[in-house]
């Protein structure tokens, strides 16, 4: 059984997340990076971004909300996937070793573009679009068809990656992330190595699917044209750096 806590809702919507006082820290040869979060929510259904200079914690941030990183120190963590359960204690899950169902957790609920794209090179993109839904065990039901269309990319279900343009697989990767319809889509830099015009297109096919399934989004972009554009919420987040540059802290809240 899953730990539960109740926690007060403060918007009309349940808080998908709700962090406290979530530190994580990085040091690789003497030079640390620390991001401190003391407080974070997310709503239900909500379009949030962050935006940020190269370095300033991006993906750490998105990835400790995936749960591929773990915190350094943790006040509240709580996790609410489902409207109609209870929020989830990811620190104990942390604590306890319970990394297993942490990435059952992972897998139902949460949906990720990473940074680098990830396609698998050897499945068509049909193949690579159907993978979570695979993992799952979900039966086909026309949902992969229809991302497609909705991302124009239907002419290449049967094509493997390496035959596409670079933001026809960034469409495919965004795909992959929605067609198991996850409560949550976690995109890092989707549209980054894409020219303004193409990045503003596929930025809002995105938003478009996630508001089709009412799925929440968390992106981290440079592309603060185009979020702003698109009427997300964009976390506030400030970077500093100590006097001989061997500690940089970026302070996230929102
Ligand atoms: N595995 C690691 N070990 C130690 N430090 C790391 C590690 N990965 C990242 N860092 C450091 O943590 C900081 C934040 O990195 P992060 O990747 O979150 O930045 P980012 O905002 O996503 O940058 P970019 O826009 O370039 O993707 C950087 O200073 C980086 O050097
Ligand atoms: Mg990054």
């Amino acid at each position: 059984m899953s730990k539960v806590i109740s926690t007060a809702q403060t918007s009309e919507q349940p808080l998908i997340y709700h962090l406290r006082d979530v530190v994580k820290t990085r040091e690789a040869e003497g030079v640390a990076f620390r991001l401190r979060i003391p407080s974070l929510q997310i709503a239900m259904g909500e379009k949030i971004a962050l935006i940020g200079e190269s370095g300033c914690g991006k993906s750490t941030l998105l990835d400790m909300l995936a749960f591929i990183l773990q915190p350094s120190a943790v006040g509240a963590f709580r996790f609410r996937p489902e409207r109609n359960g209870e929020p989830l204690d990811i620190q104990d899950y942390w604590k306890n070793g319970r990394l297993n169902e942490l990435g059952d957790l992972r897998k139902r609920h949460i949906g990720y573009v990473m940074q680098t794209g990830g396609l698998l090179p050897y499945l068509t993109v049909r193949d690579n679009m159907n993978l979570c839904r695979s993992v799952l065990g979900l039966r086909p039901d026309g949902m992969v068809e229809h991302v497609a269309e909705e991302l124009g990319i239907t002419a290449h279900l049967g094509k493997l990656p390496d035959a596409l343009s670079t933001g026809e697989r960034q469409r495919v990767a965004i795909g992959r992330a929605v067609a198991h319809r996850p409560s949550i889509v976690i995109a890092d830099e989707p549209t980054a190595s894409l020219d303004p015009y193409a990045a503003e297109k596929v930025m809002s096919m995105f938003i478009g699917l996630a508001e089709e399934f009412n799925i929440t989004v968390i992106l981290a972009s440079h592309a603060w044209r185009n979020i702003k554009q698109l009427g997300l919420r964009r976390l506030t987040h400030r970077t500093t750096c100590d006097a001989d540059n061997k500690l940089t802290e970026t302070m996230v809240s929102g």
